[in-house]
């Protein structure tokens, strides 16, 4: 019992990102990022013609459904991009990340694209990793385009990867 107890581990569905998770997602959204989008800016992006998502809800909890982490994307005449993904910081490293960008990335071939492009801080290592862990190569680099509260900058990257 106490060994279960100890091998516990969280498991999570991907599902399609709903109105309904908008508020639990603008909360995930609010700890990872230093500008929280609220629930209806999400929601606002999810109704955008071309714009889909994913949540990955806990399956093993024992009274809630929490939500690990979501992605929202863009598919617009045959080129894709991540508008914004987060994973709860609990699960970082558990492969959540990965997942969403799949399921993300199969929409967007579904829907016709040849294409995705994303943008990303230099600086995070974490997303950077992800992202070139999943075959995406830097096509430009914007220097100081991110501003910190600290008030010092750091480059954003453009990252591309063929779906093709
Ligand atoms: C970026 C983020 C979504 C990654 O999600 P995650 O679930 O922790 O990532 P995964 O466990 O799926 O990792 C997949 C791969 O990404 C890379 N990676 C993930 N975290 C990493 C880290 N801290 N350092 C270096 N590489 C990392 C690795 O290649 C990893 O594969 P591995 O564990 O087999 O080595 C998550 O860190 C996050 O929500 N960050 C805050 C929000 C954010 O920065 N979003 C991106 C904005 S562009």
């Amino acid at each position: 019992m106490f060994d279960d107890y100890l091998s516990w581990k969280p498991f999570f569905d991907i599902v399609p990102l709903q109105e309904g998770d908008c508020r639990a997602a603008s909360e995930l959204h609010g700890q990872r990022f230093a500008r929280q989008w609220n629930d209806g800016e999400i929601s606002g992006l999810l109704l955008q013609p071309g714009v889909f998502g994913f949540a990955a809800f806990q399956t093993n909890a024992f009274f809630s459904r929490p939500l690990g982490g979501f992605v929202l994307s863009r598919e617009v005449a045959g080129e894709a991009e991540i508008l914004t993904i987060a994973v709860t910081e609990k699960v970082a490293r558990s492969g959540l990340g990965w997942r969403l960008m799949q399921a993300a990335l199969r929409e967007a071939v579904e829907r016709g694209a040849e294409t995705m492009f994303l943008e990303v801080e230099e600086n995070n290592r974490a997303a950077v990793g992800l992202y070139q862990r999943l075959g995406f190569q830097q096509v430009a680099r914007r220097p100081a385009y991110y501003a910190s509260a600290d008030g010092t900058r750091s480059a954003a990257l453009v990252m591309r990867r063929d779906l093709r």
